[in-house]
């Protein structure tokens, strides 16, 4: 079993209560960094200060050369209170609904400050690391990452439609380019969970664990991503997106040009020349 240091809790960036960054080590210099969202007597649902969490901690880690891949998960259920039943286990089990009344659309946006385009926009590779409930606006944030990883007890779906809603953290675009046009239909029109094992069969989620075996089975891809080139990898997240933002033609030509301009690169030299060398490359993210 490998055992990833935890080498900083963040303390340099705007602090929030409601989300924590533990940053682990991989070698002299990659980390990959793990985002916790904190609010586990609510399920984790998203309130404005997990939004402005993830804004502020997803620009910092933009910044950290030495982050290479990002995990994202929700924190575990705290033991039961005497008398009371203990919550569930939850990635994010969605927005805050509390945070819903009263607002209008005089309110818009409706999420200031929005942490799921945060994510998406994050020019490194992110995994959302599920084990329980990821509903709406957590589904939506499982969405906004790259890899979904989840465990068996997991369930992922859109209730919005229950409180006279739709998804609004980009649920009915994103899920849409990873599930389908007729399965986010059905999701978003019965609001019906689905268990892990048919979010990955419909694609919504890569890997399926037992609880226990998660965070080591997630944190060992984290840690292989973060082993790469992170300039490869950026350029690899930009072309991949192109797949969904362009026609085919145009994407096939956008890689076209960015696989030439790798080329140029000391980390393809560097990777080509440890390949022949029979070596490990070592990168210099350029
Ligand atoms: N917003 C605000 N609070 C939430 C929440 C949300 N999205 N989801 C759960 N909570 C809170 C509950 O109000 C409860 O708080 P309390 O203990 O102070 O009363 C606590 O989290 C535990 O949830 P509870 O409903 O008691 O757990 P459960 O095991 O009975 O049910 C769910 C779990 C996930 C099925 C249920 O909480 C649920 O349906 N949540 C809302 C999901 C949703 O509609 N998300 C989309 C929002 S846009």
């Amino acid at each position: 079993m490998m055992n990833y240091i935890v080498v900083a809790s963040i303390m340099e960036t705007p602090q929030h209560e409601s989300v924590t960054i533990d940053v682990h080590r991989v070698n002299e210099s990659s980390n990959f960094a793990v985002l916790t969202i904190n609010r586990p007597e609510k399920l984790n649902a998203l309130n404005q200060d997990v939004m402005a969490a993830l804004v502020d901690y997803t620009q910092f880690i933009e910044h950290r050369d030495d982050i290479r891949c990002v995990v994202v998960t929700g924190a575990k259920p705290l033991p039961a209170e005497e008398g009371k039943r203990a919550k569930p286990n939850a990635f994010v089990a969605g927005a805050d609904i509390t945070e819903f009344v009263d607002k209008t659309s005089q309110d818009r946006p409706i999420f200031p400050m929005n942490g799921w385009e945060a994510l998406w926009n994050l020019s490194k590779p992110t995994i959302a690391m599920v084990d329980g409930f990821a509903l709406g606006g957590g589904c939506e944030i499982a969405c906004s990452c790259d890899l979904r990883i989840a465990s068996t007890r997991s369930k992922f779906g859109t209730p919005e439609i229950n409180l006279g809603l739709i998804p609004g953290g980009g649920g009915t675009q994103r899920l849409a380019s990873l599930i389908g046009y007729g399965k986010t239909m059905e999701m978003v029109y019965t609001g019906e969970m689905i268990g892990a094992e048919e979010a990955k069969a419909i694609g919504l989620v890569n890997h399926v664990l037992e609880p226990d075996d998660l965070e080591e089975f997630t944190f060992s891809i984290a840690s292989t991503i973060a082993s790469k080139s992170s300039h490869t990898l950026s350029i690899a997240k930009k072309v991949i997106r192109a797949a969904l933002d362009e026609s085919i033609s145009q994407g096939i030509k956008i890689e076209e040009d960015e696989f030439a301009l790798l080329f140029d690169t000391e980390d393809k030299n560097i990777g080509v020349q440890a390949f022949l060398s029979r070596t490990e490359p070592n990168w210099k993210h350029k």
